[in-house]
């Protein structure tokens, strides 16, 4: 048993005084074969903590179904940090933020009648109550008092800059004060006054987070704080990006002075990010001030262990600053890890979206096109099929409602696409039949994980107006792509439509390795079945990170999806990574 807490403005654990050096590795964005490298380059740069949220959405894929195996083994992310002599600081509130789609909430709560989100809202406090009774069982015996490595944990991340239900927090405090005992408990905010004013209780730890201005930061904290440990929760020392805008960096020079600043006001810190690690699968969120922006799948953040976990400049400039304070280190680094450019591999086949629709979903009907949500799926695509009458030289198309990317098939052929923020907000059809088949295939590109925004269904929300018209009668095929392997390949394509495209990497030697998107459109790729995330040439990020974990000795499978389909003979497995 181990026992954590605050003793005036100092931490004790066991007694001693304690000084928390963190580092935030998201165990869901590293390939489980490498928590333990990323865990000891953490430990080796002299912190003696690793902090992580826990994407609620993660957990609980579908209401009362959980997931703690994979990337999702959360506990065995615990022990090893444990058995490398590292604390954990855990962030288990419902809501995370950190460029998570939704922030961490489940989408199919969207579909629960009432349901209002980070508030004492009877429906979704309900679904809070049953996800945790599953988390803290599992947790339990991980938390310092029971003897594990687990020292304090957050109730709400940054609602100062959301809400002000105090109530809600109140009960969310509680609820872990019911599950986990005395584990000492925190919140963090923006360090101004009405985001800790919003933020915070009376009886809990206040954090604060940022990325400059250590000294103003920690005396505005101090003023509603004066008597409590330091704690920058969240020191971000770099960035992350979104499609279409330049690759965010951030100096090391520069992002080390600021930790020293906060070491020599004797504070605590996490650095946000330590390691960013990848957004795989289609989780990466989005922000939206004016502008919808979704979110890349790499989560390098420009951090001191980079996305393949490489060290950085800015590794070895942190880890004079931390030597400088006093810190040693817990664990020598690994040994590097083998990195390929397997060169070009040929395409053994190939298979357009429309001719794999029935392999890999079953349709629904409905006189209105239903949201992504309503046909009970939380990411990916989703087909509308409809048939419309003509012959019409042209007819305008709009979507009330569209989320997020759209592109329409008549009779087959591509004719046009949309975005919910693109210039265009119709499209002109021409339908040369006297009964047409309009397809629209609707891609989500993650949702908005920060923000009021909690309007977050996906798909077609609200009808499609053919000129002033209502049009009724669809077919919706979900597409989660969750099932790839269901697709009959044949041989080549040329059609410029959505088309998977298969390839095989014969290797004896897995290594790290990168999907080299240069010629590829918009898409997805899978690697022997896991989803490693998407792609897109408007840049910045031009390469995809592939862990040598998702490869096998012996035959390996990659398929990519691309929105625009033509001729793909060969796939660049690149050793170079270009983030922009
Ligand atoms: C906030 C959130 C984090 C993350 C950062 C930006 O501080 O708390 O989860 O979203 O912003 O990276």
């Amino acid at each position: 048993m181990h026992r954590f807490a605050v003793e005036g403005s100092h931490f004790l654990l066991d007694g001693k005084p304690f000084r928390i050096l963190s580092g935030a590795v998201h165990y869901f964005r590293v390939v489980p074969a490498y928590w333990k490298d990323r865990l000891q380059k953490l430990a080796a740069c002299g912190l003696n903590t690793v902090e992580t949220v826990v994407p609620w959405n993660l957990h609980e894929p579908a209401p009362g179904q959980f997931c703690f195996t994979g990337v999702a083994d959360l506990e065995a992310f615990i022990r090893t940090a444990g058995s490398l002599g590292l604390q954990v600081i855990l962030r288990p509130s419902p809501y995370i933020c950190a460029e998570w789609d939704f922030g961490g909430l489940p989408a199919w709560l969207l579909n629960v009648e009432g349901m209002e989100v980070r508030c004492c809202n009877k429906p979704f406090l309900q679904r809070v109550e049953s996800y945790y009774d599953e988390l803290f069982r599992r947790l339990h015996p991980l938390l310092c008092g029971q003897g594990g490595p687990v020292i304090a944990l957050q109730i709400e991340n940054e609602y100062g800059s959301y809400g002000d239900d105090k109530a809600y927090l109140v009960w969310l405090r509680d609820a872990l004060r019911k599950r986990c005992g005395d584990t000492l408990l925190f919140t963090s905010d923006g360090p101004t006054e009405e985001l800790l004013r919003g933020g915070t209780l009376p009886d809990v730890l206040k954090t604060v987070n940022f990325g400059s201005g250590s000294c103003g930061a920690f005396a505005e904290l101090r003023r509603v704080q004066p008597d409590a440990p330091l704690v920058c929760m969240e020191y971000w020392n770099g960035w992350f990006d979104h499609w279409g805008t330049p690759h965010i960096r951030r100096e090391s020079d520069d992002a080390a002075k600021e930790l020293d600043a906060i070491l020599e006001s004797g504070a605590s810190v996490n650095l946000y990010m330590f390691h960013g690690g990848t957004n795989f699968g289609f989780y990466s969120g989005a922000n939206q001030q004016e502008a919808y922006e979704p979110d890349v799948t790499s989560y390098d953040y420009d951090a001191p262990v980079s996305e393949e976990g490489d060290l950085t400049l800015k590794y070895f400039s942190f880890q004079s600053v931390l030597a400088k304070h006093g810190a040693s280190a817990l664990q020598t680094l690994p040994p590097p890890l083998p990195r390929r450019a397997f060169g070009s591999l040929s395409l053994d086949g190939a298979q357009g979206l429309f001719h794999c629709l029935d392999a890999l979903s079953t349709p629904v009907s409905s006189a209105v096109p239903l949201s992504m949500e309503a046909l009970g799926q939380s990411f990916g695509f989703v087909l509308y099929r409809t048939r419309v009458s003509g012959p019409r030289a042209s007819c305008e198309l709009k979507i009330r409602g569209l989320r997020d990317r759209a592109m329409f098939f008549v009779n087959g052929a591509f004719s046009a696409s949309l975005y919910r923020e693109g210039k265009e907000q119709s499209a002109v059809l021409s339908l040369p039949q006297e009964s047409n088949t309009l397809d629209i295939l609707v891609e989500n590109m993650g949702r908005v994980n920060y923000g009021p925004d909690t309007a977050q269904r996906k798909g077609i929300l609200d009808g499609v107006l053919l000129g002033c018209q209502k049009h009724f009668g669809w077919q919706m095929y979900p597409l989660a792509l969750d099932n790839p392997e269901q697709i009959p390949f044949r041989g080549e394509a040329s059609k410029h439509e959505p088309t998977f495209y298969r390839f095989y990497l014969e290797t004896q030697e897995p290594a790290d390795t990168y999907f080299d998107a240069a010629g590829w459109s918009k898409g997805c790729v899978f690697v022997n079945g896991f989803s490693l995330g998407r792609y897109w040439n408007i840049g910045p990020q031009k390469t995809l990170y592939l862990p040598a974990p998702l490869l096998h000795k012996g035959r390996n499978e990659i398929l990519v999806f691309d929105l625009e389909g033509g001729a793909h003979p060969v796939l660049h497995l690149t050793g170079e990574r270009c983030l922009g």
